[in-house]
């Protein structure tokens, strides 16, 4: 087999999506776009992976890692300019190099497979993806001569009438001979209505050349989608999401309202959840079957157990057994760790919490940097004191115990098992085992005293 290569061009500034932050690096479902662009490619066999980067330099390949190698195009002069720039590395290689977008993420793996396989059965030295869009405005347009051979592409804004009226578009993506794409790198100029380097204008240098080009046709058209602005950017969202979710559903996950639930693509669920409308899921989070999330849920890089059911809630960076019920309303925060037949209730926060199994902090309570045996219950109002302005400090709970409403556990302290909590108690010394503590002022009440202001108020 030949060798292969892949060139991601990923430099660009996007003007057209009016943003600080580069193009490539715009999220579709929480993950940016050039990495579904990356990530495909590792189905395809590639020798070196060079991503050409300049604009938002640093943060794009902060996102893209160690997944390929990285050249820099210091000023944006166009997409042939962009190309050049992988010639330190790839020049005197023999095989197929493919050039992809960092701004058409849909591509499948499938495709950039079929077009190898077509470029290098076909024995071609360029090979473009074309695809036959109903609206192709903003697209290079491929020119075919009389016998239906491609003869060049011409960009929009330098095409005229007839041309315009052309469906079939350049994709970005194509394959080449090494060889033959460098060396014709060298004679492209910017002679055009954008005064760019096109990478397009190589078809034509080609065919002077005698050189064998196809074309290779992608049926489905949203596969080929370019995102140069904020509403292509959206479409792309719904399109990926459809894809997501039609997975999901096929693999025997319920999804009420596929077009309401937004699910990343590191996600994984296993058969049986139910996933109701108005939920986000991101990250790298992984659902038990059985489980219920949702409406209106969003959960980012969490492990969720067996038969939990989490609805209307935050949870985020954090792991809930089996047979946990969250919410509604309850916010858990990251590194949170919630055992197994746990009820975490309304209008409750946990942040970097334990709770041990089969506890409970049903209502109106704040539990943070806390550890929860086994079978605690927490009253309404419980708060956990962690933060004295200047440093957190520990709660501990054990096994057993009680915790009236209403009260505050001043940090660091600790319950000990099997012991009571009187309501409405401030707590700041440890309680030991099996004792009842209590921390309030003492009642007292005035035998009339209501009375007697009533009636001195009437005079
Ligand atoms: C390009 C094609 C067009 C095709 C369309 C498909 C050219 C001249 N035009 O147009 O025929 O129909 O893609 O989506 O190639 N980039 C750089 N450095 C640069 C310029 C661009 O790295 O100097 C990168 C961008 O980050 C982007 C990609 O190249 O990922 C394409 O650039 P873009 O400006 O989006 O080109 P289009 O106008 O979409
Ligand atoms: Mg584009």
């Amino acid at each position: 087999m030949k060798k292969r290569f892949a060139i991601i061009l990923a430099a660009g500034k996007g003007t057209r999506m009016k943003s600080k932050k580069a193009k490539v690096l715009h999220p579709i479902l929480g993950r940016p776009m050039v990495e579904y662009i990356i990530k495909g490619l590792q189905d395809n066999h590639i020798d070196i992976k060079v991503s050409v980067v300049g604009h938002g330099k640093d943060q794009v390949m902060n996102a893209i890692g160690k997944q390929t190698e990285f050249v820099t195009q210091n000023e944006q002069l166009g997409t042939a300019h962009a190309v050049i720039q992988a010639k330190e590395i790839l020049k005197d290689k023999e095989g197929t190099t493919i050039i992809v977008c960092g701004d058409t993420p849909l591509i499948k793996p499938e495709t950039i497979e079929s077009l190898f396989q077509y470029h290098e059965s076909s024995l071609s030295e360029g090979t473009i993806l074309t695809a036959n869009m109903s609206n192709p405005f903003g697209y290079g347009r491929v020119v075919r001569d009389n016998n239906g051979e491609v003869e060049r592409i011409v960009e929009e804004k330098d095409a005229n009438e007839n041309e315009k009226l052309i469906n079939e578009v350049n994709t970005g993506t194509y394959c080449f001979d090494n060889e033959a794409l460098f060396n014709a790198l060298e004679r492209v100029n910017n002679e055009n209505a954008q005064g760019e380097y096109y990478l397009t204008d190589i078809i034509e240098i080609l065919r002077e050349q005698s050189r064998k080009i196809s074309a290779f046709v992608c049926e489905d058209t949203n596969e080929t989608m370019g995102i140069n602005d904020r509403v292509a950017l959206a479409n792309a969202e719904k399109e990926m999401k459809r894809r997501i979710n039609e997975n999901h559903l096929i693999n025997g996950v319920s999804i009420l309202a596929p077009d309401n639930t937004y699910i990343g693509p590191d996600v994984t669920i296993e058969q049986d959840v139910t996933i109701l409308p108005g939920t986000m899921i991101n990250g790298l989070t992984h659902i038990k079957t059985g489980s219920i999330i949702g409406p209106n849920s969003e959960i980012v890089n969490c492990t969720i157990g067996q038969h939990s059911v989490i609805r209307q809630s935050v949870v985020k960076d954090s792991k809930i057994g089996n047979e946990v019920n969250v919410g509604p309303f309850a916010h858990i925060r990251p590194e949170s760790t919630i055992g197994d037949e746990v009820r975490i209730g309304n209008f409750v926060e946990v942040k970097k919490s334990d709770i041990g199994n089969e506890s409970k902090v049903s209502h109106l309570s704040y539990i943070g940097d806390a550890e929860l045996g086994k079978d605690v219950n927490v009253g309404c109002g419980t708060i956990t004191v962690n933060y004295d302005g200047v440093n957190k400090h520990k709660t501990v709970i054990e096994n057993h115990s009680f915790i009236g409403c209403n009260t505050n556990l001043l940090a660091p302290v600790t319950i000990g098992k099997n012991s009571f909590v009187a309501a409405g108690s401030t707590i700041n010394r440890d309680v030991p085992q099996d004792a009842l503590a209590i921390g309030r002022a003492k009642q007292v009440n005035k035998e009339d005293y209501a009375t007697r202001i009533k009636n001195k108020s009437k005079k």
